[in-house]
């Protein structure tokens, strides 16, 4: 009976993990996916906590009564868990979202490394179980440290991307020694504490020789390649506990990391080879305002941007990385709707990959309630742009580079882009001519029709709200 109604809670949380992921996929339903995956994830715990049953070669032990002190550990676990992931989860800023999820995906790696190093005693001889917990034990440890050095690098403990002399051959040797001990433990069914510890050592010290030479900025890649690696390590789990529920989770997060990690390398058009090895931001140059061959630059002051804005028809705004730091999410929403009190239409042109990761933009700009279909993607806006009177660029760079389809030997060639300079005005705020994510100069701002309206975003956008106020 219990473990019937204890497969029942796997297969509600199974199908809620599924449906809340597919709510996941649209803004209007995302919450509530959440909500619902997470209601899954609590019947599935509390399930396993009250009906769980021991089992001894298949058979249930119905005498067997988990001890007080045990259930009085796991309470304290979760309450311990819940409080920090709860703390943290609410005061986290949108621009940290990646910290935070490198630092919980590297807890996930860690409690699978630990399942396998816990279980591994009992499973001695059983070949199938034997591989689940190596790879398992592989897998999460070098998940785990790997988003430990992913989240030191995008908090700005850890700086430039490290390269120890003969990295590669150091790499594969670590690597190659992993699997070494892995295989050995599992063709010798070996019960070995210092073997599976080396193992564990190993694991760890390549997953921080994995990340460390990868520049700050490609960490979202990373972290996302890190994140399918922990599901993976989970889904092992799931195998070796013959718990559908860990095995459904772990594959749904497994497959959806690597879709995420292959959607962003796609959007980027960069192999996910050359995001390890790191190829942006090696010795691109940054121009000063006007200066060389490029042209001179224009710029534009707040109370002629404003009679410009106030007497277009249609404005497009294009929101980057830039308005997420400068947190001016709310002040673009309020020129948004001063614009269109006054008959202007606005919309807002969406990058794949603005901001710093997948759907960053979206989020950014449902916090400040701007409606959903004002949100216009990259492919539906680009032939609107020849019909805008002014397109309103902040904060963003990369996104909108023309180098991306006219210079075949810049590093981000061939990465589709908004195309802004279709525009019959292009004012682009920003608070300086330095590059954006790819290091990279941008010749946008050169264009003739280009003004830049320097400044950060949040104050820039507030003088312009108060001037255009007063018109
Ligand atoms: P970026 O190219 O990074 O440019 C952002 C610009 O914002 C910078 O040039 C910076 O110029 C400006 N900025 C910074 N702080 C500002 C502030 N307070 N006020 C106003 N401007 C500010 O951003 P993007 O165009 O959004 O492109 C995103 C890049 O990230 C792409 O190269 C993309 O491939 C990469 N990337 C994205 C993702 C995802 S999934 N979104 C994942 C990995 C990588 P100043 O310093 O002069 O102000």
């Amino acid at each position: 009976m219990k473990t019937n109604l204890l497969e029942i809670c796997y297969l509600i949380g199974s199908v809620t993990f599924i449906l809340g992921l597919k709510m996941m996929g649209n803004a209007k339903t995302a919450r509530k996916g959440n909500l619902i995956g997470a209601a899954g994830m609590i019947i599935a715990i509390l399930g396993t906590i009250v009906l769980f049953q021991k089992k001894e070669d298949g058979i249930v032990d119905i005498n067997y009564q988990v001890p007080a002190l045990i259930y009085g550990l796991i309470a304290g676990a979760i309450l311990l868990g819940t409080i920090i992931g709860w703390m943290t989860a609410k005061k986290v800023q949108m621009t940290k979202m990646p910290e935070l999820v490198s630092m919980f995906n590297g807890m996930g790696g860690a409690c699978a490394a630990l399942i396998g190093l816990m279980e591994f005693h009992n499973n001695i001889g059983h070949t199938g179980a034997s591989i689940a917990i190596v790879l398992s034990v592989i897998i999460g440890s070098i998940s785990f440290s790997g988003s430990v050095i992913a989240f030191l690098k995008l908090n700005g403990t850890m700086g430039q991307p490290i390269r120890l002399p003969a990295y590669n051959i150091l790499n594969t040797l670590v690597m190659i020694s992993v699997f070494a001990f892995g295989g050995y433990i599992v063709y010798n069914h070996l019960d070995s504490n210092m073997i599976l510890y080396a193992l564990f050592g190993a694991a760890i010290i390549y997953g921080v020789l994995f990340t460390i030479p990868i520049g700050g900025a490609d960490m979202p890649v990373v972290i996302s390649l890190l994140n399918s690696f922990t599901g993976l390590a989970a889904a092992f789990g799931g195998f070796l506990y013959d718990n559908k529920v860990m095995l459904t989770g772990g594959i749904l997060v497994g497959s959806a990391g690597t879709l995420l990690t292959l959607i962003m390398c796609k959007a980027m058009n960069r192999p996910l080879s050359n995001v390890i090895f790191g190829a942006f931001g090696g010795g691109a140059s940054t121009a000063g305002p006007g200066s060389d061959a490029k042209g001179s630059i224009k710029d534009i002051g707040v109370a002629d941007l404003a009679v410009l804005l106030n007497y277009s028809k249609k404005v497009v705004i294009v929101p980057g990385y830039g308005l997420a730091v400068a947190q001016a999410q709310h002040v673009i929403h309020e020129l948004e709707l001063l614009l269109e009190e006054r008959g202007v239409e606005v919309k807002y042109a969406i990058h794949p990959v603005a901001g710093r990761m997948p759907g960053h933009m979206n989020v950014l700009l449902a916090e400040s309630n701007v409606a959903y279909e004002k949100l216009v993607e990259m492919d539906d806006i680009n032939p609107e742009f020849e019909q805008t009177d002014v397109v309103l660029v902040v904060g963003a760079n990369d996104v909108v580079n023309p180098a991306a389809k006219t210079d075949p030997s810049s590093p981000i060639y061939g990465m589709p882009i908004l195309e802004v300079n279709k525009a019959k005005n292009i004012i682009i705020n920003k608070r300086s001519m330095s590059a954006g994510y790819a290091g990279i100069d941008n010749l946008l701002f050169y264009d003739p029709k280009a003004s830049m309206f320097f400044g950060d975003a949040k104050k820039a956008l507030t003088d312009l709200v108060a001037e255009l106020k007063t018109m």
